[in-house]
């Protein structure tokens, strides 16, 4: 479990890296996609064992006075921080949120989903999620009607305002290592062919975003993006045991729920004394995912950090960026 939890952290911070640029604006929306590092929600719509809508979830989130919101952890994602950080001021909402394209042209939207991954098949253990195709196909949709709705020229402009966030493979990968889930109905591939397959697969996804997003896009970007994510996966496993960040105690055990199946902070009938004392001092929130006070140090990373955290260039750099 320790193995896999560091592995997985590691492969999370990696897999957050892709972001289609945008233009020197400050957003008015970001369009969201990945896993539960992510989802804000859209996995309640759905019959899945991947959900977090009971308490403690989001007992340190102010959005929604502590009430579970259906993220993984116990305040923000990283995609809430950095949309913050940008000027945001709430949450894109979950896709499948009855509301979500009512508020779209404020906040954008979070196609996000727990145990879902860039493979379809990913997840299948869960049940419900939605694998990173359904969500770009979801994209399709939104941006259709906004194009209805906007005119063609606004709704241009309205996109390329918009930052895109994908944090996905993590479940792909973890599946891959994981000896206790059978890898569905396939002969489990030598790791270098799986990390072909599945980078090949993300930029397939890549690209179809990006020309879907009718994005003018700053040449050398998108490849670099897709090499350096390559390079990621493949020094993560020489970067277990270095895992524990400055300022926590806790790098290795979950400060709520068990290592069981389906993984999660559930079942808890008293919350503050099945919690650790101190939430601001654990890496991970649960078996799997990261407390706020991990994801504020990621997301600052990617919002801030050198070439050896965010690299071609970190997001708020991105931002910055003319237009050519
Ligand atoms: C739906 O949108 C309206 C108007 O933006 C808001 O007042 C309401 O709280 C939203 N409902 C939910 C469930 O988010
Ligand atoms: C996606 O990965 C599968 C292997 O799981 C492979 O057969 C397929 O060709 C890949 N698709 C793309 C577009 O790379
Ligand atoms: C939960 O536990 C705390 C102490 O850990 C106690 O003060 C509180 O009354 C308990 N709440 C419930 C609902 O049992």
């Amino acid at each position: 479990m320790a193995l896999s939890r560091a592995l997985y952290f590691s492969v999370l911070i990696a897999a957050l890296l892709l972001i289609v640029p945008s233009s020197a604006v400050v957003p008015h929306a970001l369009f969201i996609f990945g896993d539960s590092l992510v989802d804000a929600g859209n996995n309640d719509y759905l019959v899945t064992l991947s959900k977090a809508n009971s308490p403690p979830y989001g007992v340190d989130f102010a959005f929604s006075g502590g009430k579970p919101t259906g993220r993984f952890t116990n305040g923000m994602t990283i995609a809430d921080i950095m949309g913050e950080a940008l000027g945001q001021k709430s949450p894109a909402p979950p896709y499948l949120a009855p509301n979500s394209s009512a508020e779209m042209t404020n906040n954008g939207i979070n196609y996000g989903s727990g145990s879902s991954g860039i493979f379809d098949d990913t997840g299948s253990f869960y049940i419900g999620r939605i694998p990173l195709r359904q969500q770009i196909s979801y994209f399709e949709k939104t941006k259709a009607q906004t194009l209805e709705a906007m005119g063609e020229e606004a709704a241009t402009d309205f996109f390329k305002k918009a930052l895109f966030v994908i944090a996905a493979g993590s479940n792909d990968i973890l599946e891959y290592l994981s000896p206790s889930v059978p890898f569905f109905g396939r002969e489990k591939p030598d790791p270098s062919s799986f990390q072909d397959a599945l980078v090949s697969n993300l930029t397939f996804y890549l690209k179809c975003l990006i020309q879907s997003s009718d994005f003018r896009t700053p040449n050398g970007i998108p490849p670099a993006v897709t090499e350096l994510n390559i390079q990621r996966i493949a020094c993560s496993k020489r970067d277990l045991g270095s895992l524990a960040p400055p300022g926590f105690d806790n790098a290795l055990d979950p400060c709520c729920g068990g290592s069981f199946p389906p993984f999660l902070c559930i079942g808890v009938s008293n919350s503050s004394s099945s919690l650790c004392s101190d939430r601001s001092k654990y890496v991970f929130w649960d078996a799997f995912h990261p407390t706020e006070a991990a994801n504020l140090i990621v997301a600052g990373k990617l919002l801030d950090g050198d070439a050896a955290a965010a690299s071609p260039i970190n997001v708020r750099e991105l931002f910055a960026y003319e237009h050519k």
